[in-house]
Parts: C-alpha cells; sequence; structure tokens
C-alpha cells in the first residue's frame, strides 16, 4: 500500500503535520524513534518550563513576606520535582498519541531509513522507506528530524564526566557549583534553574553578552538582574580546555582557571542530517541545514522540510508553523512562511521575550529607527505583583511608524510578547496598535503606554 505521506520525526513539526494531513484525509504515516514528541517535548521546552516552574513556586515562597504572608521552612525535593516534571512529560506525550489516533495517523515506532530511489519508485514518483525492517512507500515525504547537542572539541571535555541539558534534567542532586559553557538560551534557563534551588552557578559566555540574538541592552539588564542573585558570569571569555572539575577560561588573552563540581554544556544545537538515509535524496543543504523554499520545499519538491532540520530558527513554535505551512502546500493551498514575527523567549525569572529586529540587527542593516521604552513598573498590575521587580519595555519604531522590533524583561514577558507578534506579523503600525483595548489592569498595557 502507497501512503500518501510520510513523515519521519514526531516531535512539533512532525506530529503538526501528521495532525494536519490526518484531519486533512491525507493517508499519513508517522516514523519516531522514540517517544512522540520529540526533544521539545521530552528534553527540552517543556521538561524545562516544569523544573523552572517548581523554582518559581519555590522562590515566590521564599519571598512570600514580601507580600504580607509568611512561610516557614521551606524546603524543596529535588527528586519530586524532577518526578512531576516526568509525569508532566508523560502526559503530554500520551496526548499527542491520542491527538495521532484521532486524526487517523500511523504511527510507527522505529527508525526509518530512506531507500536509495530505483528506477520503479522514481517512474511512480514514490519515496520508499524502510522501518523494523518493513518496507513502506509513500507519494510525498516532510523531514522532522530535529536537532543535536553541538559537543565542540574542546580539549578534556571527552574525558570529563559533563552534563548537556538532557543530563541536567534529571539530575539526581543539585551540584555545590556548576560551571555552564555557553551563555545561550540553554546555559542561561538551566542557570536560573540552579541557582534558585542553591548552586553557585558560573557561566561563561565567549561573546561580550549573555543570549545573542536577544536585544543586547535587555540582555544586559537580565544579567545583571541574575548577577544580584548570585550567578557569576565571565562574558568574553572562551573555555579553552577542561579537566575534570577544573576549567580553562581564555579573556582578553589572559587564563583563568574555575573549579566546579559540575559542567553544563551548551554551546548550541546543530540539525540531524545523518542517520536516517538522507544521502539517498541528495538534496541541496545551506551553511546550517537543509535548503528549502517557502513553501518548505526541498530541492526535490516532493520532500519537504520542517524545523531544526531547516538549521534556521531552531523553536519549536517556528516548526509547528513551517509544519501548517507544508502541509497547507502538499494540499493544494499556497500558504507561504514568514519568518517576520517569531517570537523569542527565555523563561528565566524574570522572563525576556523579543520579537523582530533588535537594536544590534538594525544597525548592522544601517535601518533608522526611534527606541521608545518604559520601565515595566509603569503597568500598575506589574507593580501590584512584583514587589521590588524590575523589567523594561522597549518597542523599536521605524521612521514611518512601523513597529520594527518589541522587547520585554519582566513576568509574563512570553505572554505578552504574542501582542507584538500579531501586530507585526499584520504590518499594524505603531499608532494602530495604540488605539486597541488593552483590558486594564493587565501587564501588557505596558505595551500600549510604551508606544
Ligand atoms: P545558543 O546558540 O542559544 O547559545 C550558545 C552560546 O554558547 C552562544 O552564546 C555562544 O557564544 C556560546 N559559546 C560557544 N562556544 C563557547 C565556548 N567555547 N566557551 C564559551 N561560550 C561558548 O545555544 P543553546 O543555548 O545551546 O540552545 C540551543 C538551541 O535550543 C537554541 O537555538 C535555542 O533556540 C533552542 N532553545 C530554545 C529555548 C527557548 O525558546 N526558550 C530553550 C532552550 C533551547
Amino acid at each position: 500500500m502507497t501512503y500518501d505521506l510520510a513523515i519521519i520525526g514526531g516531535g512539533p513539526a512532525g506530529y503538526t503535520a501528521a495532525e494536519s494531513a490526518g484531519k486533512n484525509g491525507i493517508r499519513t504515516i508517522l516514523f519516531e524513534k522514540n517517544n512522540l514528541g520529540g526533544v521539545c517535548l521530552n528534553e527540552g521546552c517543556i521538561p524545562t518550563k516544569t523544573l523552572l516552574y517548581s523554582a518559581k513556586v519555590y522562590h515566590s515562597a521564599k519571598e512570600s513576606v514580601k507580600y504580607g504572608i509568611s512561610c516557614e521552612n521551606i524546603t524543596y525535593d529535588l527528586s519530586k520535582i524532577i518526578a512531576r516534571k516526568n509525569k508532566v512529560v508523560r502526559k503530554l506525550v500520551a496526548g499527542i498519541r491520542a491527538k495521532m489516533a484521532e486524526a487517523g495517523v500511523e504511527v510507527v515506532t522505529g527508525t526509518a531509513i530512506i531507500q536509495a530511489q530505483g528506477e520503479a519508485e522514481k517512474a511512480k514518483g514514490e519515496f520508499s522507506i524502510e522501518c523494523n525492517g518493513q518496507i513502506y512507500a509513500a507519494r510525498k515525504l516532510v523531514l522532522c528530524t530535529g536537532s543535536e547537542t553541538i559537543i565542540p572539541p574542546i580539549p578534556g571535555l571527552k574525558e570529563t564526566d559533563f552534563w548537556t541539558s538532557r543530563e541536567a534534567l534529571d539530575s539526581k542532586e543539585i551540584p555545590e557549583s556548576l560551571l555552564i559553557i555557553g551563555g545561550g538560551v540553554i546555559g542561561i534557563e538551566f542557570a536560573s534553574f540552579f541557582n534558585t534551588l542553591g548552586s553557585k552557578v558560573i557561566v561563561v559566555e565567549m561573546l561580550n553578552e549573555i543570549l545573542p540574538g536577544m536585544d543586547q541592552s535587555l540582555s544586559g539588564f537580565l544579567r545583571n538582574e541574575l548577577s544580584k542573585k548570585g550567578i557569576e558570569f565571565h562574558t568574553g571569555a572562551k573555555v579553552v580546555s577542561v579537566n575534570n572539575r577544573q576549567v580553562e577560561i581564555e579573556k582578553n588573552g589572559e587564563i583563568q582557571r574555575i573549579e566546579a563540581s559540575k559542567i553544563l554544556l551548551s554551546v548550541g544545537r546543530k540539525p540531524v542530517l545523518s542517520g536516517f538515509g538522507l544521502e539517498n535524496l541528495a538534496l541541496e543543504t545551506r551553511k546550517t541545514g537543509l535548503k528549502v523554499n517557502e513553501y518548505m520545499q526541498t530541492s526535490q519538491p516532493n520532500a519537504y522540510a520542517c524545523g531544526d532540520i531547516t538549521g534556521f530558527s531552531l523553536l519549536a513554535h517556528t516548526a509547528v508553523r513551517e509544519a501548517e505551512v507544508a502541509v497547507a502546500h502538499l494540499s493544494g493551498k499556497n500558504e507561504k512562511m514568514s519568518y517576520k514575527a517569531i517570537p523569542g523567549v527565555v523563561y528565566t525569572n524574570p522572563e525576556i521575550a523579543g520579537v523582530g529586529q533588535t537594536e544590534e540587527t538594525l544597525q548592522a542593516e544601517n535601518i533608522p529607527y526611534i527606541v521608545k521604552q518604559l520601565p515595566m513598573a509603569y503597568s500598575g498590575r506589574f507593580v501590584a505583583e512584583n514587589e521590588q521587580g524590575n523589567g523594561i519595555c522597549k518597542i523599536l519604531e521605524g521612521t514611518d511608524g512601523s513597529i520594527l522590533g518589541v522587547h520585554i524583561l519582566g513576568n509574563p514577558a512570553s505572554e505578552l510578547i504574542v501582542i507584538a507578534g500579531i501586530a507585526m506579523e499584520r504590518g499594524m503600525k505603531a499608532e494602530e496598535l495604540k488605539t486597541m483595548i488593552f483590558p486594564h489592569p493587565t501587564v501588557g498595557e505596558i505595551i500600549k503606554e510604551t508606544l
């Protein structure tokens, strides 16, 4: 039997493509070698957010006196925090499985390997995929194999028992001290978690500021907030060697040695391009991943690629939209992928979020802009709920009144950024967004105030 569509990889891109295709009556088969949900659900977005929420509750309990409430003997039990995280993941994985069944998608657990297209398959315009010793044929293919942790060739690292985000998520104890190599999204979220639960956290970041890609003035603001909580930052510093618990860092040509009881490596992720027969398709690649067009088609029009495999955005929400676009296109609708307004969020406490251009990207492209910014304390609701809380809302406006970028530091930035993203995607001018009615009192009013 020939399927209309075969999908390799059951993460956010794969399961979204499968659900949407299945619901549209497309005969779909989905291959996943591990659990449905991919890295995002099993060892990324969801587990980290669950852990961070436990840390936030613990922190809130400790800070409760600021709100006129006294809590005594506040402690935590790491094994229960991890058990809750596992429960949340199991529940959501089961939810995805149920969605697949509802949409009539056939799910196969195993490693799918794309076979070389013989003359017969070429003539029929079919792909042939082997999984668990069985051959499956499909007319169209969506590749969603995701990404994996980059392990850089730092001398001594291989011989060291270090953590990546995967091991950190299942830690049995809170290390006395934790040295994090890489001050990107993963590094800073884990820094926030382990610092809250009592580790002495040291972050070493090669660039001059943490969180590259976010507006750097807000990254600096967050770094200051986290420094106040006791996190030690070494920016503009590169890890040059690791010797078990000792890390050598180089800053301005000088070598410094730092001891830590544990090392967490988070220097980026790269697309998974091997182990599933990709070479048999001979697809075009670009520097970071598989080359795709605006409909998510690879250089073979019947093979689509969505999510981290394209190496473009490495975000679950981008992957979801890419999958929707791919399925729309293979169903005959011509929706195009837009990368204009993809929000980026770092779920520290406080959260930081941004969408669109940053001051750095605008300057690099020589685009004129004006900066409008306000402290979060201009929002009554923020003041009510964040005793002594700091934060900032920064809007970058074009000379024609267009909204070029919005950046927020302060809770709940992850939710507020959607307002800005929708306005930007729809091409709303600052003036138009300002005429919208925001419920009062909400933290989101800060956007209207800042405009
Ligand atoms: P990243 O690319 O965000 O950050 C890696 C950092 O490591 C960079 O700042 C880089 O300058 C630094 N670095 C590289 N080599 C170094 C060295 N030898 N010494 C010191 N610093 C060094 O990568 P990260 O944090 O591993 O995250 C991977 C991907 O996962 C990201 O693309 C991110 O989008 C995604 N992700 C997204 C989350 C979210 O949306 N909240 C959460 C977690 C991950």
